[in-house]
């Protein structure tokens, strides 16, 4: 909450010529968009068929007791696929009962508690009210809300699979916890004008099979544009801050990190990978000789794409392999860059460390685990600490995710590991982080790639 005196005439005039200009604005942005939308061929069916056989069984009914275990356990699975608890769990004694902070450029959203207590979480909401929620972005009283909650995707989700939801998290600790109000700007605290981007980054609608396609790409289609909502990170965003459907999949960054670009293309998407390396990026976090899963991404490895089917990671796997490519004028592919250090700077490690050398620092801080070579211990293995060359992380022209990783270290669990690389943020200064990572993208990563002091500043004030 923010403590400002009691508003005056002056201040309520001035708020009324804001809001006045805002609402203009809006309107230009809105003429501006709708010029657009009419120049761009590619619209977005809204209908309300269902997905046919790729589905398997029938519409689930939800009195029938001996359905509802199974209900029950498909909702499970479907809210992992929309990682619901990612967001709307602050803190981990209380899944799902909402008050994560999630950063906009506009201030800052408290997730709700989406548990069934009555007062406090969604106890005593009707199915029509949580399926609206879902489908149309409209919260019980009727409010807006606000697309850091992902209708754009959900809105694709079959009324079964929202029905199964539901009864999945009906099933769960009802806990009774008021999230702090949302710390949000004016004029963006003005839920009324999320209409106005509803109206130009909003299609409501499920999700229509493309009957050219085998049952496979559509069952992948509607689960990446649906509940896994993998465009919400990858596909780079608007003035609006809406989804620019013209370069889907093709790169956006996310609170300091860069969600590379995962389109088919050979130089700057995953056009090189192997269907068992994207499998195994999906369901370890690991892809041997491409990259591994850190921040954000290690997160949608931990809590969603770890639990997938087999035949859900092939669906995924032939729906990005079908995508339209987008080079973006990238020639050379982040995972081709890098050799092993040769010259020994082992003999480093006895020599004070007085000044901010990269090749100093590495040894000290890195070269235990990922060697003095940069090319890691134990590559291959589960468990193993990488190697440092051949890594989209390295090669990536921007060394920003190079940077959140020394900042922030790397946690991941699965099934089959627990990863931890420390965070280096609190013992190293940003001159330090920043001579580290130009060693390391000199050395085994694109040579090209560089940050400054400030830079890395900027990264490490970004909110995780
Ligand atoms: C990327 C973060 C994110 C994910 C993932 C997410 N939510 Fe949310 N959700 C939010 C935010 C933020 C809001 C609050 C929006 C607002 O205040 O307008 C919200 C609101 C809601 C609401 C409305 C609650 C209320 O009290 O108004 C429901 C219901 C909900 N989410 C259910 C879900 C379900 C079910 C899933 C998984 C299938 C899910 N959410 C996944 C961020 C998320
Ligand atoms: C919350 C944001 C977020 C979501 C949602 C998300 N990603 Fe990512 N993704 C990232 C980030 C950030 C990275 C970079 C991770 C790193 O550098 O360690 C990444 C990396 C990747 C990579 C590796 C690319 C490379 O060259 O290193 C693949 C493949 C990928 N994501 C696929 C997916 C798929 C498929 C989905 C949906 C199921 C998805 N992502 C959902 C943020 C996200
Ligand atoms: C205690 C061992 C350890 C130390 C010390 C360590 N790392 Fe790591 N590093 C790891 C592990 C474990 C991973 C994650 C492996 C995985 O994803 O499976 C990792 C991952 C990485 C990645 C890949 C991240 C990604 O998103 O793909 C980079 C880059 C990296 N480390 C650089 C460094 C640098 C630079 C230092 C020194 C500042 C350092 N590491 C220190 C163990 C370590």
């Amino acid at each position: 909450m923010n403590a400002s005196k009691p508003p005056t005439d002056r201040t309520h005039r001035a708020q009324r010529t804001r809001a006045t200009l805002a609402a203009m604005l809006f309107c230009a942005f809105a003429l501006y968009m709708a010029w657009h939308a009419a120049h761009d061929g590619e619209s977005r069916p809204v209908d309300e068929m269902l997905l046919p056989a790729a589905h398997g069984e029938g519409p689930a009914a939800p009195d029938d007791a001996a359905a509802r275990p199974e209900l029950v356990k498909r909702g499970e699975y479907l809210a992992r696929m929309g990682d619901c608890a990612a967001c709307h769990t602050a803190d981990a004694s209380r899944p799902f009962a909402g008050g994560r902070a999630i950063s906009t450029p506009f201030g800052k959203l408290y997730t709700p508690n989406i548990t069934p207590d009555p007062d406090t979480g969604i106890g005593q909401w009707s199915d029509s009210d949580f399926m609206r929620a879902m489908h149309e972005g409209v919260g019980k009283g009727g409010e807006r809300l606000y697309p850091a909650f992902p209708y754009v995707e959900f809105t694709r989700a079959t009324e079964q699979d929202v029905l199964a939801i539901r009864a999945y998290l009906n099933t769960l600790a009802p806990i009774h916890y008021k999230p702090p109000a949302n710390e949000l700007r004016f004029p963006f605290n003005q839920r009324w004008l999320l209409m106005f981007w509803n109206l130009f980054n909003f299609d409501e609608g499920r999700f229509v099979p493309d009957p050219k396609k085998s049952a496979e790409y559509n069952r992948g289609a509607y689960l990446v544009k649906g509940l896994a909502h993998c465009e919400e990170c990858h596909t780079p965003r608007n003035f609006m801050q809406g989804l620019k459907s013209g370069e889907r999949f093709s790169g956006a960054t996310q609170a300091g990190w860069q969600a590379y670009n995962i389109t088919p293309d050979r130089a700057a998407g995953i056009g090189g990978w192997s269907d068992e390396a994207l499998v195994s990026y999906l369901v370890t976090g690991v892809a041997v000789g491409h990259a591994n899963a850190a921040g954000p991404m290690a997160e949608v490895v931990q809590n969603s794409t770890q639990y997938l089917s087999a035949e859900d990671q092939r669906s995924i796997t032939a729906y990005l392999r079908g995508q339209r490519p987008v080079a973006g004028g990238v020639t050379r592919s982040r995972d081709s860059y890098g050799k092993p250090a040769n010259d020994d700077v082992t003999t480093l490690r006895g020599a004070t460390i007085t000044s901010v050398n990269g090749a100093q620092l590495f040894v000290a801080n890195c070269a235990s685990c990922h060697n003095w070579t940069g090319a890691g211990v134990g590559a291959s293995a589960p468990l193993a600490y990488p190697s440092l060359i051949h890594n989209s992380v390295t090669g990536a022209p921007s060394p920003s995710n190079l940077t959140m990783t020394i900042l922030h270290g790397v946690q991941r669990q699965t099934k089959s590991a627990d990863v931890l690389m420390p965070a280096f943020g609190s013992e190293l200064s940003n001159d330090q982080v920043a001579a580290i990572a130009n060693y390391v993208t000199k050395q085994f990563g694109d040579p090209r790639a560089s940050i400054t002091p400030d830079e890395v500043a900027a990264l490490r004030a970004q909110p995780q």
